[in-house]
């Protein structure tokens, strides 16, 4: 038999470990949140610097292509510098690319606690961030196209959220909708005519963002699974799978939900679903 003094010991020790748990899971929350934000700048810099590699190489062609014009010590500086350049880049290049792996591996669990409300054009941060994430798609994937069709509801005031938040959630959707066109394209071809339709609209209380994408739409299995932690179809190094679950996450701290419809071979809707007074 257990004396009172004994169970007390236990339950005490029980009670520490529940706490050692709960820290732990914050911790891991915030690092999950920091990793999907630094990844994509990171993206920006390796891609850039591939960018300048193949510029360097057209660059050394031209010169070659009128090296009778040059003198041959204004020819020998030019190398110097090229061959400088190149090394620069390559540097760039790796480090870029080792930064990125060593925060792959940090990665952990998904988010921290929850920021400050600010009124905010939602029209206008809308706008920004759907053609943030166009342009960071067109810097990554080569010969991307789509068209933004934006239909904005004008008699939107200034709502509270937390911008740097929402502006996360709209980007992670938006994101997810142009990869999925980027994929449709690639199978279906130059007839295929890719194209995001962004919507915001009040319901009542209730703020609608909305982004339709004719991408190549969800299974059944990634339906169920969309918000799930480390939950990703894309190729190792392109998707960590923490995008919806911190984008719920985000919408859930506003008050809000998620809506999504998606059919298999024509296309997704996610609708981002907050509460418009909530302070
Ligand atoms: N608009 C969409 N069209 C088709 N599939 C989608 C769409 N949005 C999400 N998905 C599917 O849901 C999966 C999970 O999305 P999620 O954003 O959580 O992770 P991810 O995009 O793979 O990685 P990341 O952490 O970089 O966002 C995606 O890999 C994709 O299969
Ligand atoms: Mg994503």
């Amino acid at each position: 038999m257990e004396t009172t003094e004994q169970l007390k010991e236990q339950i005490e020790a029980l009670q520490q470990q529940i706490k050692e748990q709960e820290k732990l899971a914050s911790l891991g929350l915030l690092t999950a949140g920091i990793v999907h934000e630094i990844r994509n700048p990171l993206n920006f810099v390796i891609n850039f610097s591939k960018l300048s590699d193949t510029l360097i190489k057209d660059l050394a062609d031209d010169i070659d292509d009128n090296a009778d014009k040059i003198s041959s010590d204004d020819m020998e500086d030019i190398e110097d510098i090229m061959a400088d350049l190149k090394e620069n880049i390559a540097k760039i290049r790796e480090h870029g690319e080792r930064a990125t792996s060593i925060i792959q591996n940090i990665l952990q669990y998904s988010r921290g606690k929850e920021g400050l409300r600010i009124p905010t054009n939602i029209n206008a941060l809308v706008h920004e961030y759907v053609w943030l994430g166009y342009h960071a798609m067109r810097a990554n994937y080569n010969g991307f196209n789509a068209s933004i069709k934006e239909q904005y509801d004008d008699t939107l005031t200034d709502i509270a959220i937390v911008p740097q938040d929402i502006s996360r959630a709209i980007l992670n959707v938006v994101n997810n909708a142009f990869y999925a066109i980027w994929e449709r394209a690639n199978i279906e071809g130059e007839q295929y005519h890719p194209e995001l339709q962004v919507t915001t609209s009040s319901e009542g209380e209730m703020l609608r963002l909305r982004f339709d994408d004719n991408g190549g739409g969800m299974t059944d299995e990634v339906k169920q699974k969309l918000y799930d932690n480390f939950f990703t179809t894309k190729p190792v190094g392109q998707g960590t799978g923490l995008g919806m679950a911190i984008t719920l996450n985000i919408i859930h701290q506003h008050g809000g939900r998620i809506e999504f419809d998606s059919t298999l071979g024509s296309g997704s809707s996610f609708s981002l679903i907050i509460p418009i007074n909530k302070k």
